[in-house]
Order: C-alpha cells, then structure tokens, then sequence
C-alpha cells in the first residue's frame, strides 16, 4: 500500500506487503485516534430495506441535535440519502426534530461545470436544505468558481475549525469505494482538496445530470476530516453495491478503498440495506 504519512517508511511498506497488512504508520494514525487494531469490519446495522435505513439514519440526526442543537452536519449528494431527507423533513413537519441552529457543511462538489448545470448544492439544496428550511447563514458550501480554489479548500477546513469540527457526517459509498470524492489511491492524510476524478466517477456521475456532462475534477474534504468526524455514518443501498461493500469488508484499511477508512474510526456506522449487504451479510454474524 502506498502510504505518504510520513516521510520515512519504506520499511514499513515492505513489512505490509510482506505481510498484507496495514501500513504501520496507518496504525499508528487510527490508534492516535482511538481506534483499536485490528478492526476487521466496521460497526454494521443491517436492516430490511431502504427506508429502515434511512429511518435509523435520521434517528440518528435527531440524537445528535437533541444533545447538540448546533451541531455541525454533513451530508453527501447521492440517491443514497434522498430518503433520509425525506424522513427528516416529515420530522420538522411534526416538529419532533429542531434544525433552527443546525449548520451544514459540504461535502464536495464538481469542479469546472458550465453554468446551470445541477451540481451537488443544488440536489442538497432541493432534497434538504430547502425543506429544512436551513437559513443561507448556516451552510458553508464550496465555491468551486474561486479564482483560489486551495485557497478556498483552506477557508472550508479553517470554518469546521473554528465550528469545533464536524459533529455528524454521513456518507454514501461510490461504485469504486470513493467517500465524498476521496478517489481509490488519494491520499487518506488530507484536508479539504481538489482532486483528479476516477474514469468510474466520471461514469457513474452521470446519473446526477439531465444531459452528459463532462467531468473532470472535483473538490472534497479529505479522509482526515472523516477521521476528526465526532460520528460517522455510511450509507449503502442496493444490489448494484453488492461487490463494493463485499471488498471494503474484505480489505485492510487503506487508500485503494477509501471506504475502509470506516474500520479505523471511534464512531463510524455502515448502515445499509439488505440488498447492499447480501455478500456480507454471512460474514458480520459469525
Ligand atoms: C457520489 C458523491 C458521494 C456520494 C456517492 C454515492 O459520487 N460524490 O458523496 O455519496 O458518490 O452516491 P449515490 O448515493 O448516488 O450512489
């Protein structure tokens, strides 16, 4: 596995291949952390279908703004997580769940579309922002037309700094194992950054537009974020994630799979549906 966190380590490279496991310096970063090694899956809820998953998830939202009103949230632009909006916005309709201090922050977004086109802040913006009512004030989105855009990866990293960090990130999974748009092989030691997309993304994103669209880039907070997450959710519906989810579980933690990440964290979920889990599903109750 190639590992940059640190300058040093090409002992430790040959130790992990030698032995097909993780990186002594990923340890070392996931037990800075808390985690406690080896982790071989991730903590996993199963549950019948889609909406029992977004059900539990936005269970889970309402703890956390119980216990902290103005908790800083993330959310992912993907079909994945269209239900829990949904879920969500009955639950202010009924008011049994208060988003009035809530902030949000992005996740990521595309990079260099033409104008008009629907980039992520307009699905979260339609699935959830609006129907929250989320005041302009509370969100801080990427401005992918910065003329700076490391330096507007800095100002995004520098506001969940000064927020005390993020409180509640959920994420969904890409067909390749990406999170946000952390691509298999970036580096897992990184911030908010702009990156390179896999031909896979390119491919897949495709589903989010009216018309084909070229991409290219995009623009992500880092895994380190994920890491610094006080809690963490990831959500995976349906049979088309079958095989991803069968190789994230499969695999040591490590940059190939960006969603491995969630074996290393103190409190990190998958919460997914059956259909995701049906490879899996054997493996978690033994
Ligand atoms: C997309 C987004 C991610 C999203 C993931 C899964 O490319 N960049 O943030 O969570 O891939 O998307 P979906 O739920 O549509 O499968």
């Amino acid at each position: 596995m190639p590992c940059k966190l640190r300058g040093n380590c090409e002992a430790c490279i040959v130790k992990n291949k030698e032995e097909g496991t993780m990186a002594h310096c990923m340890e070392k970063v996931a037990e800075e952390y808390g985690a406690k090694l080896p982790l071989r899956y991730p903590a996993t809820k199963i549950t019948k279908d889609v909406k029992a998953m977004s059900k539990a998830t936005a269970k889970i939202v309402k703890e956390v703004l119980q216990k902290t009103p103005d908790a800083l949230l993330c959310f992912p632009a993907g079909s994945t997580v269209i239900g829990t909006c949904e879920k969500l916005k009955k639950m202010v309709e009924n008011k049994e769940i208060d988003f009035s201090q809530a902030k949000f922050v992005a996740l990521d977004e595309w990079v260099g579309l033409e104008e008009g086109e629907e980039d992520c802040t307009y699905f979260l913006t339609k699935h959830l922002y609006e129907p929250l009512k989320i005041k302009p004030e509370n969100m801080r989105m990427f401005n992918t037309k910065a003329e700076d855009l490391q330096a507007e990866c800095k100002q995004v990293d520098e506001y969940i700094f000064a927020q005390g960090g993020i409180d509640l990130m959920i994420l969904g999974i890409g067909m390749n194992g990406h999170l946000g748009l952390n691509e298999p092989y970036d580096d897992f030691d990184s911030y908010a950054k702009v990156v390179e997309l896999s031909e896979t993304t390119k491919k897949v994103g495709q589903k989010y537009f009216k018309s084909p669209t070229k991409l290219t880039k995009g623009i992500t907070l880092g895994v380190r974020h994920i890491f610094e997450t006080k809690k963490v959710i990831l959500q995976i519906s349906g049979a088309a994630k079958k095989d991803i989810v069968y190789d994230m579980y499969q695999s040591q933690p490590g940059e190939e799979i960006p969603a491995t990440v969630m074996k290393l964290l103190t409190d990190g979920e998958v919460i997914m549906d059956e259909a995701a889990a049906q490879r899996v599903a054997d493996l978690i109750d033994k």
